[in-house]
């Protein structure tokens, strides 16, 4: 089976990555739960040596999502934070990071609490205004690190705009993808250089995995990855590999429901009495709609709305059936979350003041259910 190089998205997602088993014929990669390789003689061997530095499973994950994202190769870790910390060592002492000022919470801890110490630095700013993202950059600045949407406010970078921005000053430019997946957005085509995820999200889509890859489009990068994986050790497992390639088989088929539910939610949620703002890139009242519509093929099944004070948010969650309160997101089942003191808990009250993350905010998680049935829990939760 050889894809053609013109294969579409969906096939890409089905196929790339993928041979029968050598051995058997098998059409599913097997989970080569191994830890060694027999070797025929003495550096006689099949590539594999020993499974922290190669595994068949996560070989065919890693090829999977490269072509997936458009970049060279990928490296799998054990979680979305495990890529993040790998993609970090491409620094060095006395570097400086641009990110996100929205970005995730467990990125920021990262950053601040352990990096710091090694004598990195990082200056948030809001990565959507140019301005601001080029006053942020130093003499010493050798990485502009950028989600897009943001988790939980939904705002939006121009990931072409930054990125010429980022190449003019010789800076790499990262994207953590995780929030839109690359069905709906490819930073690569507009020119990001490191591409990341956390698979646990919509790559892997079943909620059953703890993952992360980053994907290369340079060869030194490529070839430090591919060093500190095996060096480091954070390796992600060959059960997780296959579960996460089970993942991206449905991976464009699932996301046309998440966009389909997002959209719904949002709709309905934007005429309710009770709730007093409601922020996805899908809705024509998004500050950024006409850049999300350049930018992504499909708006997601993110959303976040207003309930005015912390009591109404913390009541939405308590009085949902059917969308169940957790953290984490991007699963077929839907999902509620209070981020300020659930996933954004880490992040210091003044900086969730400065970024407009309040403690009147719900965040919901658009599974692929019925939309009819996640819009009559919201009323009901919601009367
Ligand atoms: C945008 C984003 N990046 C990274 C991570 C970290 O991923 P993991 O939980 O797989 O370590 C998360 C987790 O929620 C996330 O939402």
């Amino acid at each position: 089976m050889k894809l053609r190089d013109d294969a579409r998205f969906s096939t890409i997602c089905i196929h790339a990555g993928q041979e029968p088993d050598p051995s058997t014929g098998a059409i599913i990669t097997p989970i080569y739960q191994t830890s060694t390789y027999v070797q025929e003689a003495v550096g006689r061997h099949k590539g594999f040596e020993y499974a922290r530095t190669q595994n068949p499973t996560r070989l065919a994950l890693e090829r999977n999502i490269a072509a997936i994202e458009g970049g060279k190769a990928a490296y799998a870790f054990a979680s979305g934070m495990a890529a993040i910390d790998a993609i970090t060592t491409l620094l060095e002492s006395g570097d400086h990071v641009v990110v996100t000022d929205n970005t995730y919470g467990g990125t920021f801890r990262l950053f601040e609490k352990v990096l710091r110490r090694y004598q990195l630095s990082f200056t948030y700013v809001d990565t959507s205004c140019l301005d601001l993202v080029e006053a942020a950059i130093r003499p010493e600045t050798r990485m502009l690190f950028v989600e897009t949407p943001t988790n939980p406010v939904m705002r939006l970078t121009d990931l072409a705009a930054v990125s010429s921005l980022a190449r003019r000053h010789r800076i790499k430019l990262v994207v953590d993808n995780t929030f839109a997946s690359p069905s709906l957005q490819r930073p690569i085509e507009f020119g990001a250089d490191l591409v990341i995820h956390s698979t646990t999200k919509y790559l892997n889509g079943h909620s059953d995995s703890i993952g992360g890859i980053v994907v290369a489009t340079h060869d030194e990068d490529s070839e430090s990855l591919k060093f500190i994986q095996n060096t480091a050790g954070a390796i992600l497992s060959p059960m997780d590999s296959w579960l996460i390639l089970r993942g991206t088989k449905t991976l464009a088929l699932r996301m046309a429901q998440h966009n389909v539910n997002g959209m719904a939610l949002a709709e309905y949620l934007n005429g309710h009495a009770k709730v007093k703002q409601v922020l996805y890139p899908g809705l024509p009242s998004h500050p950024q709609h006409e850049l999300a519509k350049r930018q992504m093929r499909g708006f997601g099944g993110m959303l976040t709305f207003d309930v005015g004070n912390v009591e109404a948010a913390f009541d939405v969650c308590k009085r949902v059936r059917l969308m169940a309160l957790a953290e984490s997101l991007g699963g077929v089942e839907t999902l509620i979350s209070h981020p300020a003191s659930m996933t954004h808990a880490s992040v210091p009250p003044a900086q969730r003041a400065k970024i407009g993350l309040t403690d009147s905010l719900v965040r919901i998680s658009a599974g692929i259910e019925d939309p009819d049935d996640l819009i009559d829990d919201l009323k009901q939760a919601l009367s």
